[in-house]
């Protein structure tokens, strides 16, 4: 049963697991990155974000969601009525692959391999942590926290009650947004954004 796990909103279980993380081989994507970066934010936090791996900022800073995507999802969530040093935030791939251009460090998307690698730790954060919503932002991240192939678009927007599991909220990527061409289509991609994580909001309360 959940509540009986002794580690549950553990700060010091959650540095060691911060710890470990550091030195994880399971994957070869350490060689080249900085640093792992783990999750940030409460031991008590109601409300866990998963992003999906570390951008270049994140992986020179070692913290989570503080590059380009990071300020737009920070001003999503404060639009939604959530602050962001009240919950928890953390990637489901822990570090940065990229490939190398020139002076650039191109953003690569983990594959499945990575994902799965990585799941142990973040499935070892969720357990510690014990959120009751877990929001899951991207398709690497719905994979990761689903444990299967989750389609956006289909899932998106509605809290998934699941047994014995925190609830989850699928939405899309900060980066996504970033990434839109159009500024007409982005405003409107935003406040979609913004309106899945108000259903959030009140599992932070
Ligand atoms: N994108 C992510 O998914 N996570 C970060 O930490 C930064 C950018």
């Amino acid at each position: 049963k959940q509540t009986e796990l002794p580690a549950a909103h553990d700060a010091s279980t959650l540095d060691a697991l911060r710890a470990e993380v550091d030195e994880c081989r399971n994957c070869p994507l350490w060689a080249d990155a900085t640093q792992a970066v783990f999750g940030e934010g409460p031991a008590d936090a109601r409300v866990m974000f998963v992003g999906e791996q570390p951008g270049d900022k994140e992986d020179i800073q070692g913290r989570p969601f503080v590059g380009p995507a990071g300020a737009l999802f920070d001003r999503a969530a404060q639009e939604a009525g959530l602050e962001r040093d009240k919950v928890y935030v953390t990637n489901a791939v822990k570090h940065f692959k990229f490939e190398p251009r020139g002076k650039f460090r191109l953003h690569k998307t983990p594959g499945p391999t990575e994902i799965a690698a990585c799941r142990p730790w973040l499935e070892r954060e969720m357990a510690t942590l014990r959120p009751r919503l877990v929001v899951a932002m991207g398709a690497t991240a719905a994979r990761a926290v689903m444990g299967r192939v989750v389609k956006i678009g289909e899932t998106r927007g509605s809290i998934l009650q699941r047994d014995g599991e925190p609830d989850v909220l699928v939405t899309v990527h900060p980066s996504y947004l970033l990434r839109l061409p159009d500024e007409d289509r982005k405003r409107a991609e935003f406040s979609r954004f913004v309106e899945d994580l108000r259903l959030a909001a009140p599992f932070a309360k």
